[in-house]
């Protein structure tokens, strides 16, 4: 039956089916020729999204923009303090009255419970641009990067994810990998591993799909012949500042650093990262941690070594959120 994802929600991914995935991945390869051969058709005009963000971005909200852009549609961006959200209106009542404006709304913030209720009152579709949780628009450009580095089917593709691995980047790239039938590896110490009910739950996708999924506190093992290596910060945003000491203490040894690309045994090994990485000093908060920890000079979850190395894909990554985001308004409000 052909995929229809119109009038849907991207909660999480967890509700999306394989096909459906394959679909939007598949959708973004075709509007990225489109635009790049200049041939571009605007499927979305006079469609306008509102964009929620509770906290900061770069490249969620600036795809999002460009993406609906491109595609004749309007946003309108709200932060918490230009907006009633939160302080003087519910989400709740928000959600009733977006979904009378817009035709979609984008929902970055901490809670995932927010954007769930934000899709059960907005009548329209509710995409999750990151919670504490999950970040599903990310997997999408995720899975087209490792596609397009490989040229390799999805399920013909292996990689690993080192660091804060329950963090949302952590979860989403174990949830997709099992979906997709891909050969996963989280490797991270046990305090920083997925929670089980998410492992457990992939682990019986992974039955249906044939994904292979490996979570382990040794890093070397994680890596072990994969295609690409993930990592992501070991704080995440909304985390408290103090929570820096124990990470560095438990994650130096999942630092993606020469050694451990080395240890990959895969001399075409790419680094992925969905930035922004703390992999040199021209940042505020990445001088302050190495005057903090001399030890994290040359980076801290990447280092700069790696990170402008030539297996460095982490700027490919970061275009195809465009495409992938494009891939999701046009599915799902064309
Ligand atoms: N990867 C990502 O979501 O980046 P931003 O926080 O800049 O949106
Ligand atoms: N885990 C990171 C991802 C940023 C895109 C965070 O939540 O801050």
């Amino acid at each position: 039956m052909a995929v229809n994802l119109r009038g849907r929600s991207l909660l999480s991914l967890l509700h999306h089916s394989p096909e459906e995935i394959r679909h939007l991945v598949d959708l973004a390869v075709e509007l990225k020729a489109a635009k790049a051969q200049r041939r571009e058709e605007p499927f979305l005009r006079g469609r306008s999204i509102a964009l929620i963000f509770e906290k900061t971005s770069t490249r969620t909200r600036c795809a999002f923009e460009v993406a609906a852009a491109d595609q004749g549609a309007s946003t309108t961006f709200l932060e918490p303090g230009s907006s009633q959200i939160g302080h003087k209106e519910s989400t709740k009542d928000t959600s009733r009255v977006l979904g009378r404006i817009f035709d979609a709304i984008e929902y970055r913030g901490s809670a995932q419970s927010v954007v769930e209720q934000l899709a059960e009152y907005a009548g329209v579709p509710v995409y999750n641009g990151l919670t504490d949780d999950w970040h599903p628009t990310q997997m999408l450009a995720d899975v087209l990067t490792m596609v397009e580095h490989t040229g390799r089917s999805a399920r013909e593709i292996s990689y690993a994810y080192v660091g804060d691995a329950r963090n949302n980047t952590g979860n989403s790239l174990l949830l997709v990998g099992a979906k997709l039938g891909m050969d996963v590896r989280i490797g991270a110490p046990t305090a920083y591993q997925p929670g089980a009910g998410l492992i457990g739950q992939c682990r019986e996708i992974a039955e249906q799909t044939g994904a292979r999924i490996t979570v382990t506190e040794d890093p070397l093992e994680a890596v072990r012949g994969v295609d690409f290596v993930h990592t992501d910060v070991w704080v995440s945003m909304g985390e408290p500042v103090a929570a820096w000491a124990e990470r560095i203490g438990l994650l130096r040894p999942y630092q993606v650093n020469a050694q451990l690309m080395a240890a990959t045994g895969n001399a075409h090994v790419k680094l992925m990262h969905c930035l922004p990485a703390f992999h040199d000093t021209d940042t505020a908060i990445g001088r302050d941690l190495v005057e903090r920890y001399p030890e994290l000079a040359k980076g801290v979850e990447v280092t700069d070594e790696v990170f402008e190395s030539p297996a460095s894909v982490v700027f490919d990554q970061a275009e195809n959120r465009v495409h992938t985001i494009k891939a999701l308004l046009v599915a799902t409000l064309r």
